[in-house]
Formats: C-alpha cells, sequence, structure tokens
C-alpha cells in the first residue's frame, strides 16, 4: 500500500487508504482535490514517468535526472492517485471519443513484453467503443494509460488515467495464455476502465458505499463481455463464480450485507458479496424496470451526481425519479446478509386448464426470525413435453417476470393444455436458493426443451448434483442417455454450451448443498464415480467429439469465444473419457499435451493427467516447468494444478514446491497460485482430518502477516466454512485459528477474519 517497487518498478497503490503512506492528507474518499504531481528520478533507473491526467511538462535535472508534471483537471479522492517511475516497454494507439476528443492509449510492460500486451490495448478500445454505445459515457482525458506490474495484492486499480494492473492481467501470448486468461484479461481491462464513470466521476461518499462503485461496474463488465461472447455461456460463468464463492460467504461466519454497516479494515471487504452479489442487485433492478428505464436511470444518476461523493440512496433515487417506482422495498437487498431460499410448490388441474405455483420465500434474520420480505423478480416460464406452453398466461407474470415481494404468495395460469415443468429463475433472475424438487425426468424435460439456456444448464447441474449427493447407478444410466442426445443433437452447433453442460458442479457446490457434517471425502468420491460412470457411458460419443473438434493442421491460435468454445469441448470431452478409463486417458492427455499448439489445449491435458498419478504424470510436470521456467505466470499455472491434486501425497509436493527456486513467499501471484490454490480448490487434502492441511495454510499466513497483511487475510478466508464440516475435522481447523490467533503483533487484516471466523456461526 502506498508507493512501492515491484521488479524495480515504482508504482502506487492507494485505495482504500494507502495515500497517507505517502503523505498527510484528509484520506477519505469524499476529500477530493484537482492533482498536479511533478515526479522527479534517475533518467537511467527511471526513464518512463506516469502520472494522473495530462502530461504539461517534462525537462532535464543536471546530467542524470529528469522530471515530468502530470495534472489531472478532474477532481478525485486521494484512493485515485497513482504515479509510476520505472523501465517499461509500451504499446499504443489512438482512439477518438463520441464527442471527437483524440486520446492516446497505452499497455506499458517490462520491456520485452510488448507483443503480450496488443490483447489488452485492443480491450481497452474495446471497452472505450462499447461505453459510449451502452452507456454513452465518453472518455474524458488525453491520454489513457495501463501499466502491467508483478507484485500487485489484487486484480487492477482503476486510478483516474492510469490503471495499475496485476501483469497477470494484462500479458498473453497464444504460449503462455490460456482462453480463460484472455477472457479474464479483457474483463478486467473493461472493469477498470468502466470505473471511470462508475466510480472516479462519481465516487463514493464514505467506503461503507463500496458497491456502488463495485457492485455496478462488476454489472457493467458482465455485460460488456457477454456483448464481445456468447451471453448464455457467460451468465452461466457468473452464476458459477457467484455460488462458488459468494453463497459460501453468505452462509458462513464472514457473512456480510453487500452495504457493510460496520468494519475494522476495510480491505476485507472487497469480497465477493460487495462485489457479485452486488452486481446480482444492478442486474434485478434492471429486470424490474426493463431495459429502457433501466438506461434512463443511469443517465440520471450520472447527470445528478457527476463530480459528487455519493451513496447508494443517490443510485436509488436516480432509478426512483425516472420510473416513478418506490423502491424502498427493493433496497432491502443492501441490508440483510444471507442467501433468501425460494421454495416453491406447484398443483395442477386438468379439467379446469389451470396451473398455481405458490411461492415462499425465507431469510433467517438476526433474531432467527424472518425479516420483512425481500422483492424478487422471478423470471419463468412452462415447459411441456415438447416444449414451452406459449398459450398459457397469468396476470401476474409480466414480460416473463412474476415480481415476489411478500413472504408468500400464488400465481395462477390459465390455459395449461398438460401438466409442465416450471422453469424457474431463468438467467437466474434473482440471487436465491431455489428450493423446488423436481424429479430427473422433470429435469431432463427442462434440459431437452427449455427455451432459457440458463436453465437448460441448471437442469443439468440438478441432476448431477441429486447424483453426487445420493448415488444410484440406474438414474446415472438415465442421466448419461439423455445427455448423450443432447451431445447428438447440439454439442457442434453451442461447443461452449455444451462443455458447460458436461461439467459437473464442483466439490464445493456439493458441499454447499449438504446441510452439515460435511464429509470432503465422501464428496469427492461420490462426484468421481459419477465422472467416471459418465465418461465410461458416454465414451464412443465423446470420442467422436474430440476428433470432430481437432483444429486444422497449421491453423493459427485464436482467442475468440467461438474457437475458445471449440477447445473447451474438446478438452471436457478427453477429460471425461479420462475419467472413464484413467490408462487410456492418461496416454491421450500425454498425446495431446505432446500436440499441443497452446496454452489452452497444453494446460488441460495437464490438469487432466494431474489426477492419474503415475509416471506419466510426473514426467509431464517435470517437462512443462523445465519448457517455461522463465515464465513465472506460467510456472504459477503449474503450481496451481499440483496444489489442487486430491491425494494424501499433495502436503509433500508442497514441501518440495515451496522451495522450488521459482516460489517466493513475497510475491502475491506465486502465494495465491500455490497456497491459495490448495487452500480454496483442494478441498479433500486442505480439511485432511489429521490436520495436516489447515497447519499448512495457518503456517503461510503466519510468515506472509506481518510483510503482506491484505494476502495473508484473504488466505485465512479459506477457513471461513469450518463449522459446516464434520466433527473432527471442524475441531482441527479451530485448533490452528487459535494458533494463528496467539501469534504476537498479529495484523488488523488478520485478526479481524480471525475474530469474525471464530466468533459467530
Ligand atoms: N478498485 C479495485 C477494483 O476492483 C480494487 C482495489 C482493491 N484494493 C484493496 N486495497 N483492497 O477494480
Ligand atoms: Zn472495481
Amino acid at each position: 500500500m502506498g508507493l512501492y517497487r515491484s521488479s524495480g518498478v515504482y508504482c502506487t497503490q492507494c485505495e482504500a487508504d494507502g495515500f497517507r503512506r505517502i503523505t498527510y492528507f484528509l484520506d477519505r474518499p469524499d476529500v477530493m482535490a484537482v492533482y498536479t504531481t511533478r515526479i522527479e528520478a534517475d533518467r537511467a533507473e527511471a526513464p518512463v514517468l506516469l502520472g494522473n491526467g495530462n502530461l504539461v511538462e517534462t525537462g532535464s535535472v543536471g546530467a542524470d535526472r529528469h522530471f515530468a508534471v502530470w495534472h489531472d483537471p478532474h477532481p478525485k479522492p486521494a484512493y485515485l492517485f497513482a504515479l509510476v517511475g520505472g523501465r517499461l516497454g509500451k504499446v499504443e494507439t489512438r482512439f477518438t471519443t463520441m464527442d471527437g476528443r483524440p486520446v492516446t492509449c497505452a499497455v506499458y510492460v517490462e520491456p520485452g513484453k510488448e507483443p503480450r500486451a496488443d490483447y489488452a490495448l485492443d480491450a481497452v478500445i474495446r471497452s472505450m467503443a462499447w461505453d459510449e454505445t451502452a452507456f454513452g459515457r465518453a472518455y474524458d482525458l488525453d491520454v489513457f494509460n495501463v501499466v502491467a506490474v508483478s507484485d500487485f495484492n489484487m486484480g487492477a486499480m482503476e486510478n483516474k488515467g492510469l490503471n495499475i494492473f496485476n501483469d497477470k492481467y494484462v500479458l498473453a501470448s497464444p504460449e503462455t495464455a490460456t482462453d480463460g486468461d484472455y477472457a479474464a484479461i479483457e474483463a478486467i481491462i473493461a472493469h477498470e476502465y468502466f470505473h471511470n464513470w462508475s466510480g472516479n466521476r462519481v465516487t463514493c461518499r464514505d467506503w461503507f458505499q463500496l458497491c456502488l462503485k463495485e457492485g455496478l461496474t462488476v454489472f457493467r463488465d458482465q455485460e460488456f463481455s457477454s456483448d464481445m461472447r456468447s451471453r448464455p455461456v457467460h451468465r452461466i460463468g457468473e452464476v458459477r463464480s457467484l455460488r462458488a464463492r459468494q453463497f459460501p460467504e453468505d452462509a458462513g461466519p464472514l457473512r456480510h450485507p453487500v452495504r457493510p454497516r460496520a468494519y475494522a479494515e476495510i480491505n476485507n471487504f472487497y469480497t465477493a458479496t460487495v462485489y457479485d452479489k452486488g452486481a446480482e442487485i444492478v442486474r434485478m433492478l434492471r429486470t424490474l424496470l426493463g431495459a429502457e428505464a433501466f438506461r434512463a436511470g443511469m443517465d440520471r444518476y450520472y447527470a445528478d451526481n457527476d463530480g459528487r461523493a455519493a451513496t447508494v440512496e443517490d443510485f436509488l433515487a436516480a432509478f426512483a425519479a425516472v420510473s416513478g417506482r418506490d423502491l424502498s422495498a427493493f433496497a432491502r437487498w443492501y441490508e440483510r446478509p444471507g442467501t433468501p431460499r425460494l421454495a416453491v410448490t406447484a398443483t395442477y388441474d386438468p379439467a379446469a386448464g389451470r396451473y398455481a405455483l405458490r411461492f415462499a420465500q425465507s431469510l433467517p434474520g438476526e433474531a432467527g426470525r424472518d425479516g420483512p420480505p425481500l422483492v424478487i423478480p422471478v423470471a419463468l416460464g412452462l415447459v411441456g413435453a415438447s416444449g414451452p406452453l406459449t398459450e398459457a398466461s397469468s396476470p401476474d407474470v409480466r414480460d416473463g417476470v412474476y415480481v415476489l415481494d411478500r413472504a408468500e404468495a400464488e400465481i395462477v395460469f390459465e390455459g395449461v393444455s398438460e401438466e409442465p415443468v416450471p422453469s424457474l429463475l431463468r438467467d437466474f433472475s434473482a440471487p436465491v436458493r431455489l428450493d423446488l424438487p423436481l424429479s430427473d425426468t422433470q429435469s431432463m424435460r427442462l434440459l431437452a426443451q427449455d427455451s432459457d439456456p440458463f436453465n437448460r444448464w441448471q437442469a443439468a447441474q440438478d441432476v448431477s448434483l441429486r447424483l453426487i449427493l445420493d448415488p444410484d447407478p440406474g438414474r446415472a444410466d438415465a442421466f448419461a442417455a439423455a445427455l448423450g442426445r443432447f451431445l447428438d443433437d447440439e454439442a457442434l452447433a453451442d461447443p461452449a454450451f455444451a462443455a458447460l453442460v458436461l461439467a459437473l458442479p464442483s466439490e464445493g457446490e456439493a458441499a454447499d448443498a449438504v446441510p452439515s457434517d460435511v464429509d470432503p471425502d465422501a464428496i469427492h468420491r461420490a462426484r468421481h464415480d459419477l465422472r467416471a460412470h459418465l465418461g465410461t457411458a458416454l465414451r464412443s460419443r465423446l470420442e467422436r467429439l474430440d476428433a470432430a473438434l481437432a483444429p486444422a493442421a497449421g491453423a493459427a491460435y485464436s482467442p475468440d469465444a467461438a474457437s475458445a468454445g471449440r477447445r473447451s469441448l474438446r478438452n471436457a470431452a478427453l477429460d471425461l473419457v479420462a475419467a472413464g478409463d484413467p490408462e487410456a486417458g492418461a496416454a491421450r492427455a500425454a498425446e495431446r499435451l505432446a500436440g499441443a499448439t497452446n496454452m489452452t489445449d497444453r494446460l488441460a491435458a495437464l490438469g487432466t493427467l494431474a489426477l492419474i498419478p503415475g509416471e506419466t504424470r510426473e514426467t509431464a510436470l517435470a517437462e512443462f516447468a523445465a519448457r517455461y521456467a522463465d515464465e513465472p505466470l506460467v510456472l504459477d499455472k503449474w503450481f496451481a494444478i499440483q496444489a489442487q491434486i486430491p491425494e494424501a501425497g499433495t502436503l509433500e509436493r508442497i514441501t518440495r514446491l515451496q522451495s522450488h527456486p521459482a516460489f517466493t513467499i513475497t510475491n502475491p501471484n506465486r502465494v495465491r497460485a500455490l497456497i491459495g490454490s490448495f487452500a480454496f480448490g483442494n478441498p479433500t487434502q486442505f480439511t485432511r482430518k489429521d490436520g495436516g492441511g489447515f497447519s499448512r495454510v495457518a503456517e503461510t499466513v503466519a510468515v506472509l502477516d506481518s510483510a503482506n497483511p491484505q494476502v495473508a487475510a484473504r488466505l485465512l478466508t479459506a477457513f471461513g466454512s469450518w463449522r459446516r464440516l464434520e466433527k473432527s475435522r471442524a475441531a482441527k481447523a479451530v485448533e490452528m485459528l487459535n494458533w494463528i490467533k496467539a501469534i504476537p503483533g498479529l495484523s488488523r487484516d488478520s485478526a479481524d477474519i480471525l475474530a469474525r471466523t471464530l466468533g459467530d456461526g
């Protein structure tokens, strides 16, 4: 925090309260000022000098030194201040805004890596154009600079005119980056650029309003990525990550409202709840108001709050003003922690052609009683044996959306000619847990017949989750047959979607569905068995797909969504076949690895191999490390794959990797790759009964805490679900948490997470 050096480059990170480490200041977001920055440095050490705003003067100071003066005409809070000085290469281009302003856009990287910055630069230009068309927002300075640094605690930072990035989210080449990396770069470049309006021009009055800029900006970057790629595929990805990161947070001791009421350390509130649930609230607002009124509300918000430090109330007031709607009940979403449960039951009267859906929402509050109801938009439809029942209608459903604003309610459809399967929460229209008991047959009808792609995917997830929690070979066969028909009919038409349908819910998601006494080993086994079953049953189809999706010989790699989708299905097919027949799978994966022409295919094959113990795996891992010895970001992938191997030997493997020459505890990306992937991505080994997994993470926290409390505290959040584990594991987790607690001089960051994790249930 403040001014620091990363691989010889001077740079800054001031959000949330780092500016006070540079100089005395009224370091609050509502204290806004115009900044002029004069930077002076040794010319050889720092030939590039960057600040906020526009460059107004440069010159020499004696023989060896030089200076640059930057002026930012837009008043801003101190957290948006930045400067950079160092030896950097760049790529640049020009963009002309819709109001005719020429802007020079540049991406600065370590000298020699310039070609790897082209994709990020292209994403900058696409983001600028998109914010103009989608929201009417133009850029407002003569230059827009992005700088990549290799030691960075978070993803990136939206400093005015000078975004500073973790280099992981800038550098990309087919040889070193996966399709997922390209998508993440595009999304984070967009996110930081969009902050120029949602965050910088309109900033936050205080840090309790963090979601005002973060939730809104995540929503905006999600919309951008959806427009750049496949909208349904992107939506499924958003929901997968919400369920993997935010639902557990909301269900454990670290739960907090999207707008927290209190904090001991604000850096601990850059959470999935503030960011991702915050984005879901904005999305619900658009669903409730419709796209047109939503856009008018956004325009009103900017018009009323430009140059101001605003609040969530200001945000909602803009939408209330343009729509005439009372949003006071909707505002409860910002205040109530926890994931609401939405229970639904259905009754059908064939003689009357009438179908009724009964809804009941619940969200236990502090006293254990339900609070006032939330406003839940439920996008829905009814699906018959051969497709959606378009003639059915209900007066309570408008544009396919029913708005539940009471604790309980019933809606009635008329003109229902056959017993339908309800398709509820289409496109995941609200961040709730849906409690709707469907049979496998009903779910499989949705998979085959629903018009909503999200719910088709959800239906396959529901069946697999039930089969993981309650294994049954007969039902697994029926499911495999349904998947087979789906693959035959549709896999090649939309490979990215098909790959998602084949991906089973994660072990974490399965654990989340177990009420208590979670046994991660049992979940792992059941999930593995189901994968093996499906891989065997679908083998010939998957092999046909694998062959059909092979790239033409000599074809150049392109990171576009369609090509990425073909790779993802082909790699998912290989992985599932390997689950069913590990021996053949290992051989096939090794072959794929040897022939791969890009990092996506290479890493996917290595990931498949990583789950199959034996010589082939160890040789492949060693060769990979040798090949990428000089590529820290690629070695991070190698660390991460190994940290997630679900075997008892992984702890020892991590010990070896901790003394690998490329590993260093001082680099946040390295720590997250090795220890973070273990803590968050290896449920069976992190929660080992002997406590060895917990203690490895605890030791890392202890070593890291004084040098980098933010990353240490983030690692500690892995213990957040300890109460749901079966007793012996939970006891080990508590033992380790108390061990950390006893460390003298623990940072406020870690002490805060510890207190909350050990505190209330
Ligand atoms: N505002 C940045 C972003 O989301 C994140 C900064 C996080 N910084 C921190 N100290 N927690 O784009
Ligand atoms: Zn942000």
